[in-house]
């Protein structure tokens, strides 16, 4: 079969499309014809080599796809010829993968490919980072152009948010936030000091919770942000620097910080979680923004379309026609 594979870390360009053997289900694990396979920003840095020290190769990236089970679960939550959509830990831009078959989910019929794959990582992200989210509550997140972002928005409002507020670094970026129901996006100028221009932008504003994936000054900036006794969720550090946290201040403001990685898998089910966007999707209550479909051998020009950072949306492969 075909499948996208990295023989050396570098840029897009290292992406090539090869033949590969076939993958072979293990204990627990279920065959998938793959129709199209999510490209996610964390795929970029495993083609970096920058993904969680993970180094071997030759690797093959992709950690969700949608498409036909070829065999029935044991414990009857799908069967053979169901449409699905899979979390996988990695292989999945190619054919035919082997996927735990607890992260297996049936796709309900009114949800398209591309919609199916932006609620596995990008959704299951945001509803988890929302878990224990209570109404009334404010919230400030970074990244106005993040799939996770434009879901967390919506979610927020589902769930009662008093206050939704971003931090952007594109106008254009900032209009899709105020479309998907944020009441406010802070557009730091892009120089000098960051956290002062946040601060002056949100003139005051304090917010009962923080989520994070940029890293740097803008987590330091958002952090001012929490009212005392409020928490800080991060989830990526996109920006490449991690931040320097003043302890002292979490102390004396009685502020939580955690860290929200996806790929612990205790705790929680996807399959409960999907149902739930599903049911969000289907109500007409939840978009996604859906981005660009490029052919499986076109898995360079997808990344170079992830790394413009131009907000395209949940960006996708067809591993149909490779
Ligand atoms: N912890 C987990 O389990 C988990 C799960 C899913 C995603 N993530 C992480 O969450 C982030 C967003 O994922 P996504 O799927 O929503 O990606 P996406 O739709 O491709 O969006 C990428 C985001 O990263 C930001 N970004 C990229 N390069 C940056 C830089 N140099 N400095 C500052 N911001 C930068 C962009 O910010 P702008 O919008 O401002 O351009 C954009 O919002 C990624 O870092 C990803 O690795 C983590």
């Amino acid at each position: 079969m075909l499948a996208v594979c990295v023989n050396e870390f570098g840029g897009p360009e290292v992406l090539s499309l090869e033949e590969v053997p076939e993958p072979v289900a293990g204990r627990d694990q279920a065959l998938i014809e793959v129709e199209s396979a999510g490209v996610n920003y964390g795929d970029i840095l495993v083609r970096r080599g920058e993904y969680f020290g993970r180094r071997a190769l030759p690797v093959i990236p992709g950690w969700e796809v949608v498409g036909t089970a070829m065999s029935a679960d044991p414990g009857g939550a799908f069967s053979a010829g169901d449409r699905v959509v899979a979390l996988l830990d990695g292989n999945g831009y190619a054919e035919r993968v082997a996927a735990p078959a607890r992260d297996v989910v049936r796709v309900p019929d009114h949800a398209s490919d591309q919609v199916a794959l932006a609620m596995v990582i990008q959704g299951a992200t945001a509803w988890r980072l929302l878990e224990n989210f209570a109404p009334g509550q404010s919230v400030l997140v970074s990244g106005a152009g993040s799939g996770v972002t434009h879901l967390m928005i919506q979610l927020a409002r589902i769930r009662g948010a008093s206050e939704v507020a971003v931090v952007s670094s594109g106008e254009e970026k900032s209009d899709r936030a105020l479309e998907l129901g944020a009441d406010l996006v802070v557009q730091p100028r892009g120089d000098g000091n960051l956290k002062e221009q946040v601060a002056e932008e949100l003139d005051g504003r304090r917010f009962d919770l923080a989520i994070d994936m940029v890293g740097g000054e803008t987590l330091q900036a958002m952090l001012r942000a929490l009212r005392p006794g409020g928490r800080a969720v991060i989830y990526g550090v996109a920006g490449g620097e991690p931040a320097k946290v003043n302890t002292g201040a979490l102390l004396k403001n009685g502020l939580t910080v955690s860290g929200l990685w996806l790929g612990h898998s205790e705790g929680w089910s996807l399959r409960e979680i999907m149902t739930g966007l599903f049911e969000l999707v289907e109500a007409g209550q939840l978009t996604p923004t859906l981005g660009p479909v490029f052919p499986l051998a076109r898995a360079d020009d997808a990344h170079r379309a992830v790394e413009a950072r131009t907000g395209v949306g949940k960006v996708v492969l067809d591993c149909r026609n490779p």
